[in-house]
């Protein structure tokens, strides 16, 4: 553990993944914050996510590594909402194929699925749950409204990027760098909120 940063700017992040763990270091690292992963503050278990929103599930992964670490966590969880389908994929989307699916085989059923549907609105939602010890969770929420294309294009991002139009934009996440989609995502969205309450704090 790092000698010189007070225990109480330590956030540990409630995922495996590294990738957004750079992402929320980078971001939060000029306000002073270090940020570990769970598996880096010595805890290497991933609860089931089995709420029915975000927000529950956000809050299961926090709280499952609160339960083990004497810092404040933070955890997120997001996905994808199609308007036709009232929301589905929704809590569902990484297993929107079947459980383990791969991101190709839920693009694929999700195109299936909307045919040649002309109503293609979806938007990213993702939100992120701040747990400090002792204190209430705080939720930041960040949406990003788009729309569904009839077929892949692009190979970058991940999940459903190759099929997914931000309003006001032409091409799809999967066919921009990850320094366009960042500012315009859902959890660039809810991060920004996140920052600018630390901030303020
Ligand atoms: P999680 O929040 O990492 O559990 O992601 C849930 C699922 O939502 C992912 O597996 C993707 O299928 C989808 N998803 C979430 N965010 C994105 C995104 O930025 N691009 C594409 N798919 C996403």
């Amino acid at each position: 553990m790092d000698q010189e940063i007070p225990i109480t700017q330590i956030i540990v992040l409630a995922t495996r993944n590294t990738g957004k763990a750079r992402e929320f270091q980078d971001l939060l690292g000029p306000l002073g914050y270090k940020v570990l992963t769970a598996v880096q503050a010595g805890y290497d278990k991933e609860p089931k996510e089995t709420g029915k929103t975000f927000r529950e599930n956000a809050l299961i992964k926090a709280q499952s590594v609160a339960a083990h670490v004497p810092h404040s966590v933070l955890a997120d969880d997001s996905g994808l909402e199609v308007e036709v389908l009232n929301g589905a994929p929704g809590v569902y989307s990484a297993r929107y194929a079947r459980l383990g699916a791969k991101d190709s085989n839920n693009r694929h059923k999700l195109l299936s699925v909307l045919g040649d549907q002309t109503n293609r609105r979806a938007r990213f939602v993702c939100v992120l749950c701040f747990l400090e010890p002792g204190k209430e969770p705080q939720y930041f929420e960040g949406l990003c409204p788009g729309e569904i294309t009839k077929e892949e294009r692009g190979t970058g991002g991940f999940g459903y990027d190759p099929i997914f139009i931000p309003d006001g934009e032409t091409r799809t996440f999967g066919e921009m760098k990850p320094e366009e989609k960042n500012p315009m995502s859902h959890r660039g969205k809810a991060v920004e909120l996140f920052a600018k309450w630390l901030k303020e704090k």
